[in-house]
């Protein structure tokens, strides 16, 4: 079971590195322990995954990073083949290369293939920490200290520490503040995306500009902690249509979320522990694809269901989650927006 690694579809980054079209996510949630996640990338590995999406903040870079150096050792892979992706905290935007250092220990690796700011803010709230929980030292974005994060980057890429540059949960009016100010472009976005939350307008600014869209939560992430789950949630895979589609393809909805993703032109980074599930995932990218009618009956699923709000995130001062997406168009509360 598994797919040859050499025949998942390739996408292009805008500096020309070649990476594979989908990638396993890492985020255990509040549900999964280290030990269960890094046995799934360990798993992942042999069913022919490359690309994996870790971060300083999942708690289990030092596990996954023994799996990594393990399948190195016992030849399945070589380091040249692994595309590993991981980002850095909101508390070390004023010491990201101790921060890349550290993953890179780690996760064992030399060096870091795609390097993300995890969120715009430097705002810090405790791993687990409830929802309504304020850190009252955060504060809103600010172009200054985002290019000041960004540029620690850029001079890790100089010392070969890392490779490319990523960024992640921005927006539109954040982008248009910073568009121009890179030095070395970043290659990728990593921004929630499924069946129900599209994003169109932030997806075609993103491919305008050359950037690759990373498709965090492809399915909707149905176990994501249950302090991030409200009311108003809809579950993407359970919505009739979607249900439809799958039956008529004789396989689970979360099948045609990422076939629906791939051909979209977006790179999914699904999680799971479970082998068949991880296995069927990555299968996925080589068998059927969607015909054109079920892509733009797929479109018509959305439904604004944002399910990463991000409150915890908030400063004094700030209303509502709706503050940290600058839904009006312009950045709430920036400092030094021109
Ligand atoms: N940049 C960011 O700020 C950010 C934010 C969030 C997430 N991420 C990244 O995105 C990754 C993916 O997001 P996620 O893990 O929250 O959600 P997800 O990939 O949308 O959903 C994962 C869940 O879907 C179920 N699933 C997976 N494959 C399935 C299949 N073939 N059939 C049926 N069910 C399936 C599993 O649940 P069961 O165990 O119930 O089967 C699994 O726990 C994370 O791991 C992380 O790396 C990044």
């Amino acid at each position: 079971m598994g797919v040859d690694a050499n025949k998942v579809p390739q996408i292009i980054l805008n500096n020309g590195q070649k990476v594979p079209c989908m990638g396993m996510g890492t985020f255990g949630s509040d549900r999964f322990t280290a030990e269960q996640v890094s046995n799934a990338v360990a798993g992942a590995i042999r069913a022919g995954y490359r690309m994996f999406d870790c971060a300083a903040c999942y708690g289990n870079e030092d596990q996954i990073g023994k799996v990594f150096d393990d399948a190195i050792k016992e030849g399945i892979v070589e380091r040249k083949d692994l595309f590993i992706m991981t980002k850095v905290w909101n508390d070390m935007h004023r010491r990201v290369e101790e921060s890349a250092k550290k993953s890179i220990e780690d996760l064992k690796c030399d060096y870091i293939d795609l390097y993300f700011i995890h969120w715009p803010f430097p705002n810090y709230h405790a791993p687990g920490c409830d929802v309504d929980s304020r850190n009252p030292d955060s504060k809103p974005f600010s172009v200054a200290e985002f290019m000041d994060t960004y540029r620690q980057i850029e001079s890790l890429v100089d010392k070969g520490l890392v490779k490319n540059i990523g960024i992640s949960n921005m927006t539109i009016p954040k982008l248009e503040q910073v568009i121009d100010k890179f030095r070395i472009k970043p290659v990728a976005c990593e921004l929630e995306l499924h069946p129900c939350f599209q994003q169109q307008e932030l997806f075609d600014y993103l491919r305008a500009h050359d950037i690759q869209p990373i498709g965090f939560m492809p399915l909707g992430s149905p176990q994501r902690p249950e302090r991030d789950i409200v009311a108003e949630d809809i579950a993407d895979m359970q919505v009739p249509e979607f249900k439809a589609i799958a039956e008529a393809h004789g396989v689970h909805p979360a099948i045609i979320a990422l076939k629906w993703a791939v051909q979209r032109g977006q790179i999914p980074i699904p999680f799971s522990i479970h082998e068949m599930e991880y296995t069927s995932n990555l299968e996925s990218t080589v068998t059927e694809p969607l015909t054109d009618e079920e892509m733009a009956k797929i479109a018509t699923l959305e439904k604004n269901n944002r399910l990463v709000k991000g409150q915890v995130f908030l400063w004094p001062g700030a209303s509502d989650w709706h503050d940290l997406w600058d839904e009006n168009g312009t950045i709430t509360d920036c400092p030094d927006a021109e």
